[in-house]
């Protein structure tokens, strides 16, 4: 789709359907729009209303605001969170006192350069207050761009930013500034949502590629995974004469709670020692395995893992049927069992017939 034919498409729907009566859109003042953009950063409009009107009647011109104790107006933004911006949000107002004689500065780089406005709120306060032209990309315009062009990488990188800034750059229209920006962060909000796009309604869907391919979840991508911090544990692979494998019972919370697991003892700790404490003879042989990695939701766990040929088990421990018993590798299969702890018994050699050194 052509340029002016995406932001035509944009500007049909915006008069057809968008919202042109929320308390800033009457009467949008620079100050009006500012403080409904920092309101809107991470809060919905339904919650930013009341809000903006209790602001409002308070702090009616900016001069109020720069005059106001930063108290007065961290309490009238209780309840809305992200206390940042109402903190900047005040400095600002004093700090456009000083700099540039308490009028609303107008140039984009004097309100970019105001603490908590960032290069998008700068251009969405210009254009919606002022008509000027400046693209805007606050997150819902990033996901909106990132599908209609199949951007890929994760918006946070430098490139993708970039890239997605050129788009906004090169679709922004040079007549209605306004409603187009208004539209675009619209559209993010209601239709093209993080979860399921309502397609169906939307005005570029026939020029958008993630819908064309049905692809809409893959933009934007997420933030690469973090490396998840990681905890080590050795874990005992203990066989008998049979091939049979000790497994313990785990405590019932925690990690695997209740499941049937492998014992496992302090990394540190030598195997040899462990079949000396349970079984009261040195291990017949002792091999470690490669070593696994299962990752939880918080940390990533190193399995080292010991498989230990111990001596015939003397028949108490058997006992403790509630908490450890010896098992077939082959008769795991109804057990509550971790799953990587069910991959390593899967991955098991048959017995060894000659278990001796
Ligand atoms: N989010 C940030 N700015 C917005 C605006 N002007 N309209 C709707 N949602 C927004």
């Amino acid at each position: 789709m052509p340029t002016a034919a995406f932001s035509q498409a944009l500007l049909d729907w915006f008069d057809r359907h968008g919202r042109k009566d929320l308390p800033w859109q009457r009467d949008p003042t620079p100050y009006r729009v500012w403080v409904s953009e920092i309101m809107l950063q991470q809060t919905q409009v339904a919650v930013v209303v009341p809000y903006f009107e209790r602001f409002m009647a308070r702090f009616p011109t900016l001069a109020d605001l720069a005059a106001a104790p930063a108290d007065a107006v961290l309490a009238l933004w209780s309840g809305l969170g992200y206390y940042a911006r109402a903190r900047h949000l005040h400095q600002a107002a004093v700090l456009i006192g000083a700099r540039h004689g308490g009028d609303f500065p107008t140039a984009l780089a004097s309100v970019e350069a105001l603490p908590g406005i960032g290069r998008s709120t700068a251009g969405a306060v210009l254009s919606l207050a002022l008509g000027q032209r400046h693209p805007i990309l606050d997150g819902n315009v990033k996901r909106v761009l990132a599908r209609c062009f199949a951007v890929s990488g994760w918006p946070g990188q430098t490139a993708v930013q970039a890239e997605l800034w050129r788009l906004a750059e090169r679709l922004t229209p040079h007549d209605r500034v306004d409603a187009y920006n208004q539209a675009m962060m619209d559209l993010g909000a209601t239709l093209c949502t993080r979860t399921r796009p309502a397609c169906d309604r939307c005005p570029v869907a026939s020029s958008c590629v993630a819908a064309r391919q049905g692809r809409q979840a893959q933009f934007p991508q997420p933030r690469p995974a973090k490396r998840l911090p990681e905890r080590e544990t050795l874990m005992i692979l203990a066989r008998d004469p049979t091939g049979a494998v000790l497994l313990e019972r785990r405590p019932p919370s925690g990690i695997w709670g209740g499941l049937w697991s492998l014992p496992e003892i302090a990394p540190a700790r030598d195997p040899a020692d462990w079949c000396l404490e349970y079984t009261g003879a040195a291990p017949l042989r002792l091999e470690m395995h490669p070593a696994r990695r299962h990752a939880f939701s918080h940390f990533a766990l190193a399995m080292r893992i010991a498989q230990v040929w111990v001596p015939r088990v003397a028949t108490q421990r058997i006992a403790e049927a509630d908490r450890e018993l010896w098992f077939s590798p082959g008769a795991v299969a109804d057990l509550g069992l971790p799953a990587p702890v069910r991959s390593i018994l899967a991955d098991l050699a048959p017995p060894d017939p000659d278990p001796s050194p």
